[in-house]
């Protein structure tokens, strides 16, 4: 198909995760030889759209990443065009530009044609601008915590998942051996996909989840109960957004320059210091962090970021832009960008998985 574009930029923003570079070998790839198309790699998100750091990317840049975690681009959390942050006031207080003319010089420099954004939902945000302006551009979406409005699904989620699941079977048999109770704390910000499923997974006994306040008292009596029973120990998964009912999320940090500056973290030592203070069972917790956004996609995930970037290049090369590339079922669609962007996708109430994990005695703490 003729297609007026010639060369493209493509860039990875917000965390990383697996199955990044999956998207840029099949999108490069695809471009390079299905329609005869440049590929500019855009280094370290945002930050290198407006700082105009770029580099080609060849057949063989992108040869033999399919498997590698991470992004070769390197990406950015805290980079958003829109706030950026140029350094600090005289009382330290940050002070953050407008930088969508940097993005615009950086992408008339590089003679792009059109942008790929592969992100989650701020990555889209800080893109919705410059489809303002007049630039085609396409999104990915990527995340571990599956948190994207429009997609049924971002690649990056189900390896995630899938460390957190072999993280928790490993906590069962020293548990067990034990008679203790393991919280385990995983990521996932203010959607509990990835402690549902990996609880699902390996069989957790309790789940906690920022959209199910949990009661601390019930969880403690739930060990109780289990403690006295002849199993004598417990698996709870703790998702890093949970928090007690009528209380609030646990923050880690601020960080004052990114334009989200919550990080959350610590109610998983939290919940596990007040179950032994009130229960007297031994307990000791867990905090996956950064782990479950490490290393290789499994299967699932490098199909999945292939399909993407595929479709993502394609579309393009129809025409499209201002679209989000999604999974709706098990086919292909897509969205208007603005549609992701700056929205979180938290588990509903009704979800069937709550169902399914409730009906084997699976505890949500309320
Ligand atoms: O959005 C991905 C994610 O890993 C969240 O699950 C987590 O809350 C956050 O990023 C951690 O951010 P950082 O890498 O800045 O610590």
């Amino acid at each position: 198909m003729p297609t007026r574009i010639k060369r493209i930029g493509v860039l990875t923003g917000g965390g990383d995760c697996p199955g990044i570079n999956a998207v840029l070998r099949a999108v490069t790839k695809t471009a390079i030889h299905q329609h005869e198309i440049e590929v500019v790699g855009i280094e370290d998100g945002f930050q290198g759209l407006i700082e105009n750091r770029t580099r080609p990317l060849t057949w063989a840049d992108v040869s033999g990443i399919l498997t590698l975690g991470g992004t070769i681009l390197g990406t950015n959390n805290r980079s958003n065009p829109l706030k950026y942050h140029v350094g600090d006031d005289e009382n330290g207080e940050p002070i953050f530009i407008n930088a969508i003319d940097k993005c615009l010089e950086t992408i008339e420099t590089q003679k792009l044609d059109a942008l790929i954004v592969i992100g989650g939902d701020g990555t889209m945000s800080c893109a919705a601008p410059l489809v303002e302006k007049g630039v085609d551009v396409i999104g990915v979406p990527k995340t571990i915590d599956n948190d994207l409005v429009g997609t049924d699904l971002t690649f990056g989620f189900t390896t995630a998942a899938n460390t957190a699941t072999l993280s928790l079977d490993r906590l069962h048999s020293t548990a067990a051996s034990h008679h203790r109770v393991m919280v385990c704390e995983v990521m996932g910000r203010n959607a509990g996909w990835l402690a549902l499923h990996a609880g699902i997974a390996s069989g957790a006994d309790a789940i906690l989840i920022p959209e199910i306040p949990f009661d601390i008292d019930k969880i403690c009596e739930f060990a109780e109960s289990r403690t006295t029973a002849r199993r004598g120990f417990s698996i709870i998964a703790c998702a890093e957004g949970a928090r007690p009912k009528g209380g609030e999320q646990v923050v880690a940090r601020h960080d004052p320059t990114s334009a989200d500056p919550v990080r959350l973290g610590g109610i998983g030592a939290q919940v596990g210091s007040q179950i032994m203070e009130r229960t007297g069972i031994e307990t000791r917790t867990t905090v996956l962090g950064h782990v479950v956004r490490g290393g290789g996609p499994i299967a699932a995930d490098r199909v999945l970021a292939s399909r993407f970037g595929f479709r993502a290049l394609k579309m393009l090369v129809g025409g499209a832009t201002g679209r989000m590339v999604v999974l709706d079922g098990v086919r292909l669609s897509d969205v208007d960008l603005l549609h992701a962007a700056n929205k979180q996708r938290l588990v509903p109430l009704d979800h069937p998985l709550i169902n399914v994990a409730r009906a084997v005695r699976t505890s949500f703490g309320d």
